[in-house]
């Protein structure tokens, strides 16, 4: 094979490929030549520290050995078969995800990605209920295809309507900007009441879901008040509308559980998840319903399909995922290091004029700067992309929010993160914050 130096990898990647929610002329690639627990190395050598694992889905590290090795016997055995046929790794896999998964989640429908995995949520949400609307939020993001981004509530939906109909949005319950403008202390819990208000006008009977992230990630790491999800569940049970929760992102020991509804009890009708399913070893989403919803399609037609549904590499490197997930007690890591993560949090607000919010549960955490914590203004996006390049300089990569809704800085490390690690990454942040502190009224 041609070896290529870092500047023609660059430059051929950026001639002959696209890259996402970017406009083109303007992206800025690291070309990474290798990997290892929460370091990746660019191609001339350079190591950074992985605090957004790649996209928030390298839950358990990169090239963790057993997954690497896992998904090479795969390979060996058999790469791919008919989707109507099967694998021994398909239906283990099957099995395993009823096990982890809570309540009477039971049966999946293998898709390759959190979109497509919405976007089958979808049908089968509204093939069961006879309905057509779905309720979603409107921070909240969902997917890039057609189904996902019209339940997707934020900019990036606007760019592509019309989407398919039926998705209709309602409010957040986010606490620090709060869109009934209550104080937690005061607070009524005015979002649930707003959604009971939004449902009664949409119509019950034709809503077929509510649709939520276990956690919204991308769009700004909101953690809901801890009543939010059971109440909405008891709305849905009120009115025969099922419940689905997105855990693409909040799924696989991201919050401390293994999926961000452990974290209230809640069972929803529906999981969507992908990412941490395999840790970004291979591509792979997941439909997990319950039994019940399993029970309607066997006498049923189930109007869905992928050439890759099961898809053989990518069950294999599922089941060693999980399996790393349980033998190196990866979600019990993430549970403790992310109480740490919290109080150090929290310290750096109090350090920091430019922190207006810290957020967090588990490693799924971030933080929000403001450029005046009264009236809680946004940084320009210029100034968010020199805090995004200076922390690249001293050798930190992770995933920041830079628009007119916020200015983010998401620290979601790997699951096998040490508190030392952790450190190094949050001190290269503080010196950072000196961009933004010297732009921020006191
Ligand atoms: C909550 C959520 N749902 C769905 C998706 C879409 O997943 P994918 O990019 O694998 O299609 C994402 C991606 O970031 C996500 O965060």
């Amino acid at each position: 094979m041609t070896k290529l130096t870092s500047q023609e990898i660059i430059d051929l990647s950026k001639e002959y490929t696209f890259f996402s929610w970017s406009v083109q002329g303007q992206v800025n690639p690291i070309p990474v030549g290798k990997a290892e627990g929460i370091y990746f190395w660019d191609t001339d050598g350079k190591r950074y520290l992985d605090f957004s694992s790649q996209l928030m889905n390298t839950n358990i590290g990169h090239q963790h050995p057993k997954v690497v090795k896992a998904i090479q016997e795969q390979a060996a055995q058999i790469c791919f078969v008919h989707p109507g046929n099967t694998t021994e790794v398909r239906a283990l896999l099957g099995k395993k995800l009823a096990e982890v998964t809570p309540g009477n989640l039971k049966k999946t429908f293998f898709a390759l990605g959190g979109a497509e995995a919405n976007e089958n949520a979808i049908k089968i949400a509204r093939f069961y209920t006879g309905r057509n609307k779905i309720l979603a939020r409107y921070r909240s993001y969902h997917g890039a295809t057609h189904g996902s981004i019209a339940l997707t509530g934020d900019y990036r939906r606007l760019a592509v309507e019309p989407t398919m109909p039926g998705g209709v949005h309602f409010l957040d319950p986010f606490c620090y900007r709060c869109p009934f403008g209550q104080k937690i202390e005061s607070c009524k819990r005015e979002c649930i009441a707003h959604l009971e208000e939004v449902i009664k006008y949409e119509g019950p009977d034709k809503i077929a879901a509510i649709i939520m992230e276990g956690v919204v990630g991308s769009n700004g790491l909101i953690v809901p008040p801890d009543d939010y999800w059971p109440r909405v569940r008891e709305i849905c049970d009120k009115h025969g509308i099922l419940l689905i929760s997105d855990e693409v992102m909040s799924g696989w020991g991201r919050t401390g559980k293994w999926f961000a509804v452990d974290n209230w009890g809640v069972t929803p009708d529906i999981i969507t998840t992908a990412k941490g399913i395999t840790s970004g070893y291979a591509p792979l989403g997941a439909v997990i319903v319950t039994d019940k919803i399993a029970q309607f399609f066997d006498d049923k037609y189930l109007y869905a399909g992928l050439t890759y549904n099961g898809h053989a590499l990518s069950c294999a490197a599922a089941l060693a995922t999980i399996e790393v997930y349980e033998d190196d007690k990866l979600i019990e890591n993430a549970a403790t290091l992310g109480n740490y993560l919290g109080e150090c949090l929290e310290d750096i607000k109090l350090r920091h004029v430019s922190v207006g919010d810290v957020r967090y549960i588990g490693l799924f955490t971030a933080i929000e700067l403001v450029t005046n914590r009264r009236t809680k203004d946004v940084f320009a996006p210029s100034v968010m992309a020199e805090v995004g390049k200076e922390l690249r300089r001293n050798g930190l990569f992770t995933f920041i929010m830079a628009n007119n809704m916020g200015s983010i800085i998401f620290i979601v490390p790997p699951l096998c993160i040490t508190k030392e690690q952790l450190d190094e990454g949050l001190a290269i942040i503080e010196n950072t914050l000196e961009i933004t502190d010297g732009q921020s009224q006191r």
